[in-house]
């Protein structure tokens, strides 16, 4: 069916990919270079500082030719063995398929559940690293931001809870949809091993993803003896020495990294936090004022890169997107796993601004009104209210 015509920009909000910036695309547009030549070392030595900032590091930060997924793959095959326990918290769509890479790998995933409604459980992490006491769990994997659900794990206090243990097991954290969104320090928060990726906060097309490694992943990667080859960090840190790659980088999306880090760094990281949380409780005003539930039922553990929206009872979240997309040209993001059908996401990550949100959730309202779920109007106002009042 030919699809009908709209005037006007597309509105991407689905949590990731975001609205690359214009900035960006025309960084990548720039003729590709010679990844063997000098310019290219130049802007190899350089990106890869200046993005140890974006992570809150010292240590060095991986980039990957590849989507999150092969950073999640980097992160367990670099530093584990087969058989190797790893305790894994499924808070999520996004944390399950985790956990079921774990298992292709070869790894022995012991797993902390949750309702899919809050973040990890500290307390079951600390239970379960008390009980080990031989040691037999080598990594803990926690999504930071669960982008299925809306709600973030609280990775200070899952340190603390492994420090409270006294156990050696590493910490991995998957921050795809946090990273330069959301409050998140590698270094201070004892990570070993953070997997990012180029299509959330840091406002690049899909295509690239990151492993930020500590000296402790650095040295189990001497010890690991899981099969890698295309990920192995050594060669890659080897060649970033000076600059270069061991195989041909994905050029052009890191001309538009680089601009994303000046873009960042111009900004802020605290302001763009601040942004982020400010538009994330606008959003969560105007979901009640609608009447409807938020899927994160725990305030501590709200999201701020997107809001998952519970739809009513023998009411279909699909559907609504259809119409959302059809009336307004607006995409939103779906439901995942047991959400399929019962949760919209609306993202508010990324290069987006005030009337960005205000459009977002204006479509939002006119679309619950065209396909009659029950709600009460002016959510769109009570957000207009908060953001007018803050800003
Ligand atoms: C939290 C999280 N982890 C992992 C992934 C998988 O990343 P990719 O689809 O880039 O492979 C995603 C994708 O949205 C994600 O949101």
């Amino acid at each position: 069916m030919p699809q009908t015509y709209h005037a006007g920009r597309h509105f991407l909000q689905i949590p990731g990919p975001t609205n690359v910036p214009d900035r960006v695309l025309r960084a990548i547009e720039r003729p590709t270079m010679d990844h063997r030549g000098p310019a290219f070392g130049r802007l190899g030595l350089d990106l890869l500082k200046k993005l140890r900032a974006i992570f809150k590091t010292q240590g060095p930060v991986v980039i990957y030719p590849a989507s999150g997924t092969g950073a999640w793959e980097a992160a367990l095959a670099n530093t584990l063995s087969p058989g190797d326990a790893v305790l894994m918290c499924r808070t999520g769509w996004f944390a399950t398929l985790w956990r079921e890479m774990a298992e292709r790998l070869g790894l022995d995933p012991t797993i902390i559940d949750t309702d899919w409604r809050r973040g990890a459980d500290v307390e079951a992490i600390g239970e379960a690293l008390a009980k080990d006491t031989a040691h037999r769990i080598k990594a803990v994997c926690v999504v930071h931001n669960e982008t299925s659900t809306g709600c973030a794990s609280r990775i200070d206090e899952v340190r603390a809870a492994i420090d409270a243990a006294g156990h050696p097991a590493l910490l991995m954290v998957d921050t795809i949809s946090s990273l330069a969104s959301m409050d998140y320090r590698h270094d201070e928060w004892g990570v070993d091993v953070t997997v990012a990726g180029s299509q959330k906060g840091l406002m690049l097309p899909p295509g690239l993803s990151f492993n930020a490694v500590s000296a402790k992943a650095l040295a189990a990667a001497e010890r690991a003896r899981l099969p890698r080859s295309y990920w192995d960090w050594r060669p890659m840190l080897a060649a970033n020495e000076t600059g270069y790659f061991p195989y041909t980088p994905g050029t052009n999306l890191l001309y538009g990294l680089n601009e994303a880090v000046a873009m960042l760094m111009e900004e802020g990281l605290e302001n763009v936090f601040a942004r982020h949380d400010r538009h994330a409780e606008a959003t969560r005003r105007a979901v009640r004022a609608w009447g409807l539930e938020i899927q994160c039922a725990e305030p501590r553990h709200y999201s701020s890169s997107l809001t998952a929206v519970r739809v009513p009872d023998g009411h279909s979240a699909d559907a609504l997107r259809a119409v959302i997309l059809e009336k307004f040209n607006m995409s939103l993001g779906n439901g995942l796993g047991i959400l399929k059908d019962r949760v919209f996401r609306i993202g508010h990550l990324g290069d987006f601004g005030d009337l960005q949100l205000i459009g977002t959730l204006g479509g939002v309202e006119m679309g619950l009104r065209a396909a009659a779920i029950p709600h009460q109007p002016r959510g769109t106002q009570a957000a207009i209210d908060y953001l007018a009042g803050n800003a």
